[in-house]
């Protein structure tokens, strides 16, 4: 059993150091309190002060030293500047995508690669032993109804238990509400087919995940790039703007942990944005795919929560949590939607894999969903931080990014003159995946940026990854 009171407090402390950190009230290479000092100046005791700061070394935050104590790493995340956020707008422009897109995609999904370019979590950080236990108690009975078609709505009890992890996150969701998709993509794919028509023009933000836009350019549909802030989501008054200037059909957002940015709405700006589409009357895509990734305490509020018109349509799926390959996502489409997206499910793909759809609905049902998420949450922030971390140590001083509250994604801007793409070609023949910023933008922006995922252990070899991508940017910036 866990001594549920011991974690709190140790937690506790461990937040309110990082938090010290991340302000400069510690100073990097300053020397933290001894254990002993402050067991004697708190109620905490030794080994809850310990814990603690064994858990701030792990996540590279002090650094302890022989016979001395733990010190604030020399290289803190306070020094970071966040990516510079230009608030320009572009006209309504069909989606032509980069020539070098099937080449990233390819790398990224290499397995012989360093994955500092995949955008879900790595297999080893998910639960592969209990489906695989799940797996080997299938009796022959149950096998055999499962390589039937399931609902074209999806598995009845599946759908049960994404309505019950509903509860406390959004109102009176019903199992009849949900209509099951292969994975997060097929859920998006569907709610733009049932919001928008070829030659219509979406409002998406810049940069937008490169997905987004081969779905978009496949559909034949037209985008106008919002400005987008590394911390706070989309620009509210330039998408105001843009509604009152342009023929908008509908938008497609991340509010939670964008991907690439990794930015986090805050709910008055969720609030705000649900206003905006109610006045307008435009249907809003929300991908909600990372929203349990949290490194905060509480689970961020999806846009539909702020919805009283059903016009917006939340997409999700586990493949940042469970397991990216069973393909399992969901559309909560509400009442305006509803029958235009199951119609299309049914006409496109018929239904989603049963088999499948059991397994996890068999593991969310066994109660080991909560636990991994908090084991999963916390190892992703330490990756992400000790990522961070390494990129200031080696990237040049100009290098700038915002550490997300959640996700596994870094967006990092390079110095003016480093191009994004030479990165990536350069990396790949060091056999490094990553993600160049340009294929995130329809409009040629983003040239001097990188996408770098943390969603691998961090090891040794990520280190040295890091070490050798930052080589490769000081010799193209010329330094
Ligand atoms: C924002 C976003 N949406 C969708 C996807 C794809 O999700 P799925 O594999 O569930 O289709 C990803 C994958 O990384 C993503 O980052």
């Amino acid at each position: 059993m866990y001594d549920t009171k011991k974690i709190f407090r140790y937690q506790h402390l461990v937040d309110e150091i990082e938090q010290k950190i991340m302000n400069g009230i510690y100073k990097p290479g300053e020397k933290l309190p001894s254990i002993r000092k402050l067991h004697k100046q708190s109620n905490l005791s030794i080994s809850t002060i310990y814990h603690a700061y064994v858990e701030l070394e792990s996540m590279g935050l002090v650094e302890a030293r022989p016979k001395s104590g733990y010190y604030v790493n020399p290289v803190v995340l306070q020094k970071l500047k966040i990516p510079q956020f230009k608030k320009i707008s572009f006209p309504p422009k069909r989606v032509r995508l980069s020539s070098m897109v099937n080449s990233v995609i390819a790398a990224i999904s290499n397995p012989y690669l360093l994955p500092l370019g995949s955008t879900v979590t790595d297999s080893e950080l998910l639960p592969v032993k209990y489906f695989s236990r799940i797996l080997k108690n299938l009796s022959h009975s149950e096998l055999k109804s499962m390589i039937s078609y399931s609902l074209s709505e999806g598995y009845p009890e599946l759908r049960r238990q994404i309505t019950l992890r509903a509860v406390g996150v959004l109102k009176g969701v019903a199992p009849e509400d949900i209509i099951i998709t292969n994975g997060c993509m097929e859920a998006v794919a569907l709610a733009m087919l049932a919001v928008a028509r070829p030659g219509d023009t979406i409002a998406i933000e810049t940069p937008t995940n490169f997905g987004f836009l081969q779905l978009l350019q496949e559909l034949g549909l037209l985008v106008m790039e919002v400005p987008t802030d590394p911390r706070y989501g989309v620009d509210l008054d330039e998408l105001e703007k843009i509604f009152r200037q342009n023929r908008i059909k509908a938008c497609l957002l991340v509010p939670n942990f964008h991907n690439p940015l990794g930015a986090l709405m805050p709910d008055d700006h969720k609030n705000r944005l649900a206003q905006l589409i109610n006045e307008y009357e435009i249907p809003l895509v929300e991908d909600d795919i990372s929203a349990e990734l949290h490194f905060g305490g509480q689970h961020p509020l999806p846009l539909k929560a702020f919805d009283h018109q059903g016009l917006i349509v939340t997409c999700s799926s586990f493949s940042k949590t469970l397991a990216p390959g069973l393909r399992i996502g969901w559309v909560i489409p509400g009442k305006r939607f509803k029958e235009k997206i199951q119609n299309l499910k049914a006409a496109t793909t018929v239904s989603t894999s049963t088999l499948d759809q059991y397994l996890v609905e068999q593991y969310l049902a066994g109660g080991a969903y909560e636990r991994h998420l908090r084991q999963l949450r916390n190892v992703l922030k330490k990756q992400v931080v000790r990522t961070a971390l390494a990129i200031q140590k080696h990237f040049p001083p100009e290098t700038r990014l915002a550490i997300p509250n959640g996700g596994t994604l870094l967006w990092v801007q390079l110095p003016p003159q480093v191009d994004g793409l030479k990165v990536y070609q350069n990396a790949l023949d060091h056999r490094i995946a990553i993600i160049p910023g340009g294929v995130c933008s329809n409009s040629g922006q983003f040239k001097n940026f990188i996408q770098v995922s943390c969603g691998a252990p961090y090891t040794a070899k990520v280190e040295n990854g890091i070490a050798t991508l930052g080589r490769i940017i000081s010799k193209l910036s010329g330094k």
